[in-house]
């Protein structure tokens, strides 16, 4: 799976704003910072498609972008960024929610952990949140390139003992930095896309 094609849709607040195109929807969801603009960029192979921060906070709205002319991703606001203030996070919130609740062609969540850190409760509460609505979690621990190789093994079994994940369930190594964990990805996110229709 290469990605050949990607462009920006439109930013979006509320419901009213998405596009109306029925495509298949594949939403990056994650603490602030995580680096999930980041991940869009280096998985699209795009340098500045997505906007990406040092500071905490980057991505405000809701953004939509196209991708092999056939399928959109969304790069969500991130939460948990305790600087922000508490109303301008709870606007954020809501908004999150309501992506996740009104968006049907919405069919995998793409939930990014940094693999430095045990996930936070925000971090716990999004993945149970996203069961819930029944929808497919992806989770992928980024930043790996910050791990020394003697502790990614133990930071990710932190990471799925922390979530409560099913022991089968992988966690999916990234990094934007080193461009590593591009195709894994990518397949396991587009391999049944067939089937979906
Ligand atoms: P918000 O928009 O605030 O929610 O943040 P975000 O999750 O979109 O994070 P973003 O992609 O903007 O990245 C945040 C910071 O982390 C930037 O300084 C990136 O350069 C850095 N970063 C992202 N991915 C990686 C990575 O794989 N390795 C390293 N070392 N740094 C990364
Ligand atoms: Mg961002």
């Amino acid at each position: 799976m290469i990605i050949k094609q990607s462009e920006f849709i439109c930013s979006a607040v509320t419901p009213k704003q998405y596009p109306e195109e029925e495509r298949f929807e594949v939403a990056f969801v994650g603490r602030s910072n995580v680096g999930k603009s980041s991940l869009i960029n280096t998985v699209t192979n795009r340098r500045k498609l997505v906007k990406v921060s040092g500071t905490p906070g980057k991505t405000r709205l809701i953004n939509f972008f196209l991708i092999n002319n056939e399928y959109n991703f969304v790069d969500l606001p991130g939460y948990g960024y305790a600087k922000v203030s508490k109303s301008e996070q709870l606007k954020w919130g809501k908004m999150i929610e309501d992506y996740l609740v009104n968006r049907p062609q919405l069919r995998k969540v793409i939930l990014l952990v940094d693999s430095r850190h045990k996930p936070t409760a925000d971090d716990v509460m999004m993945n149970d949140w996203i069961k819930h609505y029944g929808k497919e979690v992806i989770v992928v621990a980024t930043k790996i390139d910050k791990l020394k190789r003697n502790e990614i093994n133990k930071n990710l079994k932190l990471i799925s003992e922390t979530l409560k994940l099913d022991k089968e369930t992988k966690i999916y190594q990234f990094s934007s930095l080193k461009k590593q964990g591009v195709e894994q990805l990518l397949e396991e996110i587009f391999k049944d896309y067939d089937l979906v229709e």
